[in-house]
């Protein structure tokens, strides 16, 4: 069976899917908004247009699966809807604002038997992918720490972002992506979560966050985003203890940096040394600093985000169980309210213990 999508919001992201994604078996029908100027092209592009019809829209038959463009707050009415309807469902990042909100377009999609799955497209990022090999593989031995981060120049959040009711704000936006790219690199159990939110140019939503995950096997995630930095800094820095990774942009492009010592842990002891009271900064003396390059990894993100499409279709048929599954999903939204909780306390949130 192919996947025939009508599009709930032609916006940007409703835009991109439907011109970008061409995939077997994959074809955009229909879409439906609110307002007439995003419809526009809708003919040009091949698809139906209803505007402010969303009863034509959910009850026209030449769809089965209903694609959730829509600014966040709507994610679970439409949900509900679709899945009503009788239509299978995806539904962009964040699925909903509440854990509860998803429980309830999960269960929607449940009891009507229909399919149900969240667009986490960027576990198929290649900068993503590079770090999860270096972190599989040990590439630099154990790792400890990794710095996850999102910086931007314009100092400004966009359209709807900027509203609390329509959940904007960056941990809703980009933070969701970021949380579960560090659930789905660390296998361990969670054991803190400690967030600095801040207001820099917006005075409804975080356009600035600092997220300090935790986990019970002592490894830390910071995930890092700025709306106004002015310097690029690296994507991902990952220290391990046989080695360091840079991996500056999207684009994964980067090194690993080796030395060929290997550092062993020590007890302590008091050696005679002629290197002065900094002697922690001594340079990894000529000839020993290794630099590689990083792991490779098969496609670019372009063409990695169809795989998203291409798993769904062959869910729809019955021949493999989605890559993204629910509870993952719903554990990462878990988490952001512990990121809420934990900035509006200002203490760490004890996370993922059952008690
Ligand atoms: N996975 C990703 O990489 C990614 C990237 C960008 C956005 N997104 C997600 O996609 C969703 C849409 O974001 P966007 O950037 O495209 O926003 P957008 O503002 O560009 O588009 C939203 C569209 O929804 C329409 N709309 C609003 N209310 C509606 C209603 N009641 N009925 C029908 N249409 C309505 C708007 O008119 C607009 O055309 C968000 O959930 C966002 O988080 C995901």
């Amino acid at each position: 069976m192919d996947l025939r999508i009508g599009v709930m919001g032609f916006g940007g992201m409703g835009h991109y899917h439907a011109e970008h994604v061409k995939v077997p078996g994959v074809t955009f029908v229909t879409a439906c908004d609110i307002e007439a100027v995003q419809l526009a092209d809708a003919e040009a592009l091949g698809v139906k247009a209803y505007l402010n019809d969303e009863e034509g829209f959910f009850n026209d038959g030449s769809i089965n699966t209903v694609l959730l463009t829509v600014p966040n707050h709507l994610h679970k009415e439409y949900a509900v809807k679709a899945a009503a309807a009788g239509k299978n469902v995806i539904c962009e990042k964040p699925a909903a604002l509440l854990p509860a909100d998803f429980d309830a377009m999960v269960q929607a999609a449940w009891e009507r038997g229909v399919l149900f799955e969240v667009h986490q497209n960027r576990r198929w990022d290649r900068d993503f992918c590079i770090v999860k090999k270096i972190y599989d593989e040990k590439r630099i031995g154990e790792i400890f720490n990794i710095e996850s981060n999102i910086h931007m120049p314009s100092g400004r959040v966009q359209g709807w972002h900027q509203f609390k009711e329509y959940g904007g704000g960056m941990v809703y936006d980009w933070g969701v992506h970021c949380i579960d790219q560090a659930l789905q690199l660390i296998p361990d159990k969670v054991g803190t979560v400690f967030a600095d939110l801040k207001n820099v140019f917006h005075t409804e939503v975080d356009d600035y966050y600092k997220i300090i995950i935790k986990f019970r096997g002592g490894q830390t995630v910071n995930l890092n985003l700025c709306t106004y930095v002015l310097k690029p800094y690296p994507r991902w820095f990952v220290c391990g203890d046989r080695g360091t990774a840079e991996i500056l942009s999207f684009a994964g492009d980067g090194k690993l940096y080796k030395t060929s010592r290997v550092l062993e842990k020590l007890p302590p002891r008091i050696e005679p040394n002629v290197a002065g009271p900094t002697r922690s900064y001594i340079p990894v003396p000529p000839g020993e600093l290794l630099e590689e390059d990083l792991p490779a990894v098969p496609e670019a993100a372009e063409t990695a985000w169809l795989e998203f499409y291409r798993n769904y279709r062959a869910v729809l048929n019955g021949k493999e169980s989605f890559k993204i599954k629910n509870e993952e999903v719903r554990r990462v939204l878990e988490l952001m309210q512990a990121v809420f909780q934990s900035a509006e306390t200002g203490m760490a949130v004890r996370f993922d213990y059952d008690d």
